[in-house]
């Protein structure tokens, strides 16, 4: 048996950055390179990291304090911390394509959910926007989750687990298609991002009381028209809104101020919409 078996998990809840207790087995840190290039590691007594610029003893991390800086066998420093929302996103493993963390804070802040709040989500996915939503939702909500692949709702369950710990009741994930089950919940926010949304509006205007919002993650054009169309035909949604993110980082550096080169230029589009009763 491995020590990564042995070892007990350090905390119900993983310890978030900032926390002040000294780096623990069983707690995931990044460790980001002169690059900025990031890894996300899980520790455990004795266990190695391996990457192009040598090893690293998971020994030599724990004890320290979050943001030691220490040397690869190779000599490369490395800087470790406990890992932020962007860090899980951008590194966790996936299935499915993730909702980059610009979007994810879009679709909190856009679909006002938060705690109390009582989402139904499909598809879950990698589970990066799952564990947005989850959070959002504390206390007293819940986040229903459909994902129709096994092998993608594996990989969400492990993320959420990894990042957020034990969810308990807050978390329903339904490994089925949501089509033919959606409609059949009550909840106060629909959130799709699956690649045909607008099969699910109708069933997302009868789970959702009215006042509550859907919100819909679309990369293309030709699906927000489609969508949008869907959603007038149904006359129980009114403001109806699509937008997009642009986040660009920028390099500050002494004189060297400036937008950085490199940006994603498009992620996908958000379209948010009020359940309402039907037109008369
Ligand atoms: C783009 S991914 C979602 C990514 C996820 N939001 C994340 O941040 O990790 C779309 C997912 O929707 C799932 N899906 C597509 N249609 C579905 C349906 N009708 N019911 C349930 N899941 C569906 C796919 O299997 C896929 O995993």
């Amino acid at each position: 048996m491995s020590d990564a078996d042995t070892d007990p998990p350090t905390d119900a809840v993983p310890r978030r950055p900032g926390h002040p207790a000294p780096l623990a087995p069983g707690e995931t840190v990044v460790l980001i390179d002169r690059k900025e290039r990031r890894y996300l590691v899980a520790l455990r007594t004795g266990g190695q990291f391996g990457y192009h610029g040598g090893t690293l003893d998971h020994d030599a991390l724990i004890g320290q304090t979050e943001g030691v800086q220490v040397s690869a066998s190779k000599g490369a420093r490395l800087l470790a911390l406990r890992p932020t929302a962007d860090d899980w996103t951008l590194k966790a493993p996936r299935g499915a394509q993730v909702v980059y963390p610009k979007d994810q804070a879009m679709i909190v802040a856009r679909g006002d959910i938060g705690p109390g709040c009582q989402v139904v989500e499909a598809g879950a996915g990698s589970g990066a926007l799952t564990a947005a939503l989850l959070r959002a939702v504390v206390p007293g909500g819940t986040v229903t989750s459909f994902e129709r692949r096994e092998d993608f709702a594996d990989v969400a369950r492990r993320n959420v687990a990894s990042r957020l710990g034990e969810v308990g009741e807050t978390w329903d994930l339904r490994v089925e298609d949501a089509a033919g089950r959606l409609g059949d919940l009550v909840c106060d926010r629909v959130v799709l991002d699956l690649l045909e949304p607008w099969d699910l509006v109708a069933e997302a205007a009868s789970a959702l009381r009215p006042g509550g919002l859907l919100v819909a993650y679309t990369p293309t054009v030709p699906q927000v028209m489609r969508l949008q169309e869907e959603l007038d035909a149904a006359q129980t949604f009114a403001r109806s809104e699509t937008s997009e993110t642009l986040e660009r980082t920028w390099n500050v550096r002494g004189l060297s101020v400036r937008p950085d080169h490199r940006m994603v230029a498009h992620t996908a589009f958000l379209t948010v919409a009020r359940r309402v009763p039907p037109r008369s």
